[in-house]
């Protein structure tokens, strides 16, 4: 029985997910949304710069319910709240790494939508993706080895100069003078979804927590950063460090930092370890540095983002109907081994 796949959106992480629904033996794709209405009709294979599959992308959710789908792998940019409720409402799974992880980040009405929507569809919604998602779970993982934890962080330190993403940037902020009135708040909202996360990761672990604080911190380009997809002028926001915090009794719990920066010019010079450390005060102690080696002519970058969601998928189709969350999955590893 191979599960039955439908792609949304053919952007870089999408185009990384379609590669990897094709390596898996036990999946199909049979389907494609475009969110351009240019795209439709034009094959997915070469949309995501591959050989003709002969399955065409169509801009009619309408088409995309008329497939039947098992599951729809959810990568817009920005998400649509209205469209996934008609998927899953429909009786189609959805995996989401549109900064989806309990959907809380979405407001608490929109959220209590798509879990209605999921049940009452008697199919599961799941959020995904490196980071927020896979580095989680890596997290708890390592966990399981302590009789116990005092804190639980994830350092992730990136130099996104090659994630042509100019509206991901824009809306936290790059490229805006960093006293710009709500800046602060406008990372915040973006980010939102790593508060979803430290949440996941603290009820895994049983605990309610008290409070999640957000600090970020903002870099400053010293000069004019032509990227060649996007413009930051010298004297605007270049770069971002936003700490999540998960407070109870008093101290940190769980702390999620994330450290990005565009070009090779910014006050604060801030260091960039490319990758994730994983850092657990406990007993034992436990240290995971996590990096991604990419094909040296970067490729497949969506794949880190991507495959975290495709390998989940036979998972969410059978987990109950309702929201899914890292703590309630069983060990997701690679759907494809290569053998010879
Ligand atoms: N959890 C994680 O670790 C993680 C990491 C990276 C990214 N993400 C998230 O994954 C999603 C996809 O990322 P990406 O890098 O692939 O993004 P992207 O390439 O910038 O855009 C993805 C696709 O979204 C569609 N799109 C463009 N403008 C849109 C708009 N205004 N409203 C709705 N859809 C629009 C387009 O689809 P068509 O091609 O069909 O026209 C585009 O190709 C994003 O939500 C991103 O935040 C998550």
């Amino acid at each position: 029985m191979t599960i039955r796949v439908v792609q949304w959106t053919t952007g870089g992480v999408a185009r990384s997910a379609v590669r990897a629904v094709l390596a898996h033996p036990g999946l199909e794709l049979v389907g494609c949304y475009a969110w351009s209405a240019e795209k439709a009709g034009k094959d997915v294979g070469e949309l995501c710069g591959l050989s003709p599959l002969g399955v065409t992308a169509t801009h009619d959710i309408g088409e995309i319910v008329g497939l039947r789908p098992d599951v729809v792998l959810y990568m817009p940019l920005l998400w649509n709240v209205d469209d996934m409720v008609r998927l899953l409402e429909n009786g189609i799974n959805v995996i989401s790494t549109a900064n989806f992880i309990t959907g809380r980040s979405y407001g608490d009405v929109d959220m209590e939508r798509l879990h209605d929507a999921a049940r009452r569809g008697g199919v599961s919604l799941y959020g995904t993706g490196i980071s927020p998602g896979q580095t989680g779970a890596l997290a708890l993982t390592a966990a399981a080895a302590c009789r116990e934890v005092e804190r639980i962080s994830i350092w992730e330190a990136a130099d996104c100069t090659l994630y042509e993403s100019a509206e991901t940037w824009g809306s936290l902020g790059f490229g805006l003078p960093p006293d710009t009135p709500g800046l602060a708040d406008r990372a915040r909202q973006r980010q939102q979804v790593f508060q979803d996360s430290v949440e996941v990761i603290a009820a895994a672990l049983g605990v309610e927590l008290d409070e999640v604080r957000y600090t970020p911190e903002f870099g400053v380009a010293t000069k004019d950063l032509g990227l060649g997809w996007l413009d930051v002028r010298k004297g605007t926001v270049c770069g971002l460090n936003g700490i999540w915090e998960g407070i109870v009794g008093g101290r940190t719990l769980i702390e999620l930092g994330l450290r990005w920066r565009l070009g090779n010019s910014m006050e604060p010079d801030w260091p960039i370890e490319e990758g994730h450390v994983i850092q657990i005060v406990g007993s034992p102690g436990i240290r995971i540095r996590h990096e991604i080696d990419y094909p040296s002519d970067f490729s497949d970058l969506g794949s880190m983002t991507a495959n975290p969601a495709v390998n989940a998928i036979p998972a969410v189709v059978a987990a109950a109907p309702g929201l899914v969350t890292i703590g309630q999955m069983p060990l997701i590893t690679a759907g494809s081994v290569k053998i010879g």
